[in-house]
């Protein structure tokens, strides 16, 4: 008798542990993040330039990632390497990307702007660091929809400085027209799992140890297929709010290889000082503000024409 009630008392504190691990598994599920995959249509677009690709279209589409109170950057953008010009002969066109933000002021300023300068392209999704995903994506759809037919297509940031002119004549050497993809490539990469680090992304967001090769978010350029390969396989893709990492496992979905633009190293995510004959053999450096950006590129077209000694 007492036997038996033993094994009673033991099957039920069997089934009752049973029961209490399966309510807080199901009780802890919904505070993991979930994986979050990008969607399509999130709104229409709330600014587009004024360009008809289709007529004389663009060599190179410059995309500028910005935010509205970055107004001096942009105008020293404008001023400088966003300067629509014309180079050996082919078309390059500047835009800027933004989001939205509460401030009325700011989205009446960047309306006002837009009309003015007819270069942004906005939709509607919160203008944030950690968007900025969603901005580059939404730069390639507007590639997609409304500028096929330019033939690359660089994405950097408003605190680059450009070398258009090198850029260009690097492009045209190298004669690529598709499923072509370059910057500065990072081929061995790994998530960071310590919080309060910018970077930080926990193992929900991406679970896998290691990054695909991707192009360091600085500055990559690509052949403008591209866009439209990417942003279609961008919903079958497990989102990432690191943009370049994203858009490296796009690329990796879609077997497109990053390759190098050129032998020697013309892309510097980490900066680097400024001399003349340095600059002219350069596409890309990053931390550079407006006030140098303007010095700078007043320097390098006033010596476009001079020689450098060889390095
Ligand atoms: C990104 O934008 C979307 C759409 O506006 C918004 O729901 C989301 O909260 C934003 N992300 C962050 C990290 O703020
Ligand atoms: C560019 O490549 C094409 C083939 O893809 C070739 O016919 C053409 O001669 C090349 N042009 C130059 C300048 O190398
Ligand atoms: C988009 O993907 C579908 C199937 O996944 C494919 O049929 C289509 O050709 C793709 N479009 C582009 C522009 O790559």
């Amino acid at each position: 008798m007492a036997q038996s009630r033993m094994r009673c008392m033991y099957i039920f504190l069997l089934v009752l542990g049973a029961l209490c691990l399966y309510f807080s598994m199901y009780i802890l599920t919904p505070l993991k993040e979930e994986p979050f995959i990008f969607k399509k249509e999130i709104g229409n677009f709330l600014q587009l330039p004024e360009i008809d690709c289709r007529h004389n279209p663009p060599f190179l589409v410059l995309l500028v990632t910005s935010s509205h109170k970055q107004v001096v950057a942009r105008m020293a953008i404008r001023m400088t390497w966003g300067k629509e010009k014309v180079v050996k002969g082919r078309r390059i066109k500047t835009f800027f990307l933004l989001g939205t933000t509460p401030s009325e002021d700011d989205t009446r300023a960047v309306a006002e702007e837009s009309q003015q300068f007819h270069d942004i392209i906005q939709k509607d999704f919160a203008d944030v660091y950690f968007n900025l995903t969603l901005k580059t994506l939404m730069g390639l759809e507007w590639i997609h929809h409304f500028c096929p037919q330019a033939s690359f297509v660089m994405k950097t940031d408003s605190d680059m400085f450009i070398n258009v002119y090198y850029l260009t004549e690097l492009l045209l050497k190298k004669n690529r027209t598709t499923r072509f993809f370059t910057g500065f490539l990072k081929m061995n990469e790994f998530p960071i799992r310590k919080k309060f680090n910018k970077w930080f992304v926990s193992k929900y967001e991406y679970p896998w140890d290691k990054y695909p090769p991707f192009c360091s978010g600085t500055a990559y350029v690509f052949s403008s297929d591209v866009a439209s390969q990417v942003y279609n396989v961008s919903e079958s893709v497990p989102f990432i709010k690191l943009e370049d990492v994203f858009v490296g496992l796009c690329l990796e979905r879609l077997n497109i290889k990053l390759e190098e633009l050129h032998s020697k190293q013309t892309f510097f995510p980490e900066g680097l000082r400024f001399s003349p004959c340095r600059f002219k053999k350069i596409v890309a450096c990053h931390f550079i503000k407006p006030p140098a950006l303007l010095t700078y590129w007043q320097v390098l077209e006033n010596t476009l024409e001079e020689e450098c000694p060889a390095v």
